[in-house]
């Protein structure tokens, strides 16, 4: 009996010490320089681009509804996914792909809905596109979100004229065979689209080019799309796919700047490998760790694309543009594989956060960006069910970072403590701040750590200041998603762990979380 007495009171000490040494070990502390004085790189709104492609239910039943649809709508569009858009200011839609856009042929996607031709949506589901929503209807939904168009066009299996006539037919304002049919189909004004990009993946599913013969493309494909008059085009040439390196350097070396505004890189975070992504819902810490130290790759692909493009373009006039970037899972299971729907989690807006704290920090070359995709496909930031819509953990990332969106980039100095999985180790912590035109002060800080909260120690230099608030995102578990049942599982809420100390700011920064400071 005593001996049992005895053997239960060591596993309890035993037990507690281990408990609170975890405690103690649950936290790690960092101390962190803010620079105030004289920023002078602008965040460009742009960085928080979306990306909407004729795929699964991004476009028909995600924003294209069926007319008999009893949602509000304007035309077919549906009007609570465009609300949503406007409440994080959204800055551009890239459309109408992706892979889709080297077989789109625009004039199929205009005139008269019930006459406009049909094709076979190869690249996803070999499913029938009706062509119903087509260019008016794009930038009538931009018109909406009063964002800027960002069209793909066709350079894999379009033409040169193809790509030009359809320039004219959006942008001219004089009398022309474009303008014509223009407005007969209704549209008396041009739009002015500024952002064009000359094909997609060219590389890949755009053709299969090779980098030299893809230049010399896009430098007939640029030469003949036109700026009419006050309608200046900012085009952007298909880029890199994640570390080719060659593909960037060949481009710098063969196009002019002048000729690009723009040079693409397409990166995303497969958890596993592409045979088998993993899932979206249902992983562990290990998979977790995986998945957040290949979107720690980020950095270092943008650092050395920007080294290679410096050494072609010093006075930094292309822009980097990662215009598909996002965590790509399995399917969700029952779905159609070609239709890339899948959940999103904690884990999402974890990634979503620390790719957007990157680009703040490129962004003296990282000025347009595009998470793929918005609605129903991929990373979604907005999921539909029928009439049900449900705003994703990664919607709230980008609620949280408008706040950078034209402001100055503040330099931050740091060194992160370590998230230490197994034998391996990555950064914990990642960071960007910025200055508002209202000298508002934003920083946002995501702990990539699921088990560790971070004591933060933060100067603030050349900053007056007198309060902080914050909004933090997080949840019990990495996997915690938002369902149709339970929309708001995963939200923003207040955040007090901040307070100021003199003029230091000192933060608990909660595993798992993402955080936004205000500093005023
Ligand atoms: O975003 C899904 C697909 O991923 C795009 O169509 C293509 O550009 C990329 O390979």
């Amino acid at each position: 009996m005593k001996i049992k007495s005895f053997i239960n009171k060591f596993f309890l000490s035993v037990g507690l010490t281990a408990l609170i040494l975890s405690n103690l070990n649950a936290q790690s502390s960092v101390t962190i320089q803010i620079q105030g004085a004289n920023p002078s790189t602008t965040i460009s709104k742009h960085i928080y681009g979306h990306f909407s492609e004729h795929l699964g239910r991004c476009i028909y039943d995600g924003f294209w509804v069926k007319d008999s649809a009893n949602l509000p709508k304007k035309d077919r569009i549906r009007l609570d996914i465009v609300e949503a858009l406007k409440k994080i200011q959204i800055p551009n839609l890239r459309w109408p792909g992706g892979c889709f856009a080297d077989e789109y042929h625009w004039r199929d996607g205009i005139g008269v809905r019930d006459q406009r031709p049909k094709m076979v949506n190869t690249n996803w589901g070999n499913v029938t596109e009706d062509n119903s929503f087509g260019t008016h209807e794009f930038l009538e939904l931009c018109t909406l979100l009063n964002c800027e168009p960002y069209i793909t066009g066709n350079v894999g299996s379009g033409t040169v004229e193809e790509m030009s006539k359809w320039v004219e037919y959006l942008n001219f304002d004089g009398l022309s065979p474009m303008t014509l049919i223009r407005k007969q189909n209704g549209r008396d004004k041009p739009w002015k689209v500024k952002f064009w990009g000359v094909g997609n993946e060219s590389w890949g599913c755009g053709g299969n080019m090779t980098p030299d013969y893809y230049a010399d493309q896009y430098k007939r494909y640029a030469g003949f799309t036109k700026n009419y008059p006050n309608a200046p085009l900012l085009k952007i040439a298909s880029g890199a796919n994640s570390d080719d390196y060659k593909w960037t350097e060949t481009m710098m070396k063969k196009v002019d700047p002048w000729m690009m505004w723009g040079l693409s890189l397409h990166y995303y975070t497969v958890p596993k490998d592409w045979g088998n992504k993993g899932s979206a819902t249902s992983f562990d810490e290990s998979e977790y760790f995986g998945a957040m130290k290949k979107t720690l790759f980020m950095e270092e692909l943008v650092r050395k694309h920007a080294t290679i493009m410096d050494q072609y373009d010093p006075e930094k006039k292309v822009a980097l543009v990662v215009d598909e970037w996002g965590i790509w899972t399995n399917v969700e299971p029952g779905t159609n594989p070609g239709f890339l729907f899948q959940q999103n989690s904690l884990r999402d807006a974890l990634i979503a956060g620390t790719n957007l704290n990157i680009f703040n920090n490129h962004a003296d070359r990282v000025r347009m960006a595009n998470l793929a995709q918005t609605v129903n496909v991929l990373q979604s930031i907005i999921l539909t069910e029928g009439n049900k819509m449900i705003l994703t953990p990664t919607y709230h990332v980008f609620d949280l970072f408008k706040v950078h969106q034209e402001a100055k980039l503040l330099p931050i100095q740091f060194v992160s403590p370590e998230y230490v999985y197994g034998k391996e180790k990555i950064p914990a912590l990642n960071i960007s701040a910025s200055k508002d035109s209202n000298d508002v002060v934003h920083i946002t800080f995501v702990n990539l750590d699921p088990n560790k909260s971070i004591n933060l120690q933060t100067t603030l230099q050349a900053i007056n200041w007198s309060k902080v608030e914050g909004l933090i995102l997080s949840s019990a578990k990495i996997t915690d998603v938002n369902t149709f049942d339970k929309p708001d599982s995963v939200k923003l809420v207040t955040f007090n762990g901040a307070k100021k100390e003199g003029n230091n700011l000192i933060v608990v920064l909660p595993a798992k979380s993402i955080v936004l400071l205000t500093i005023k």
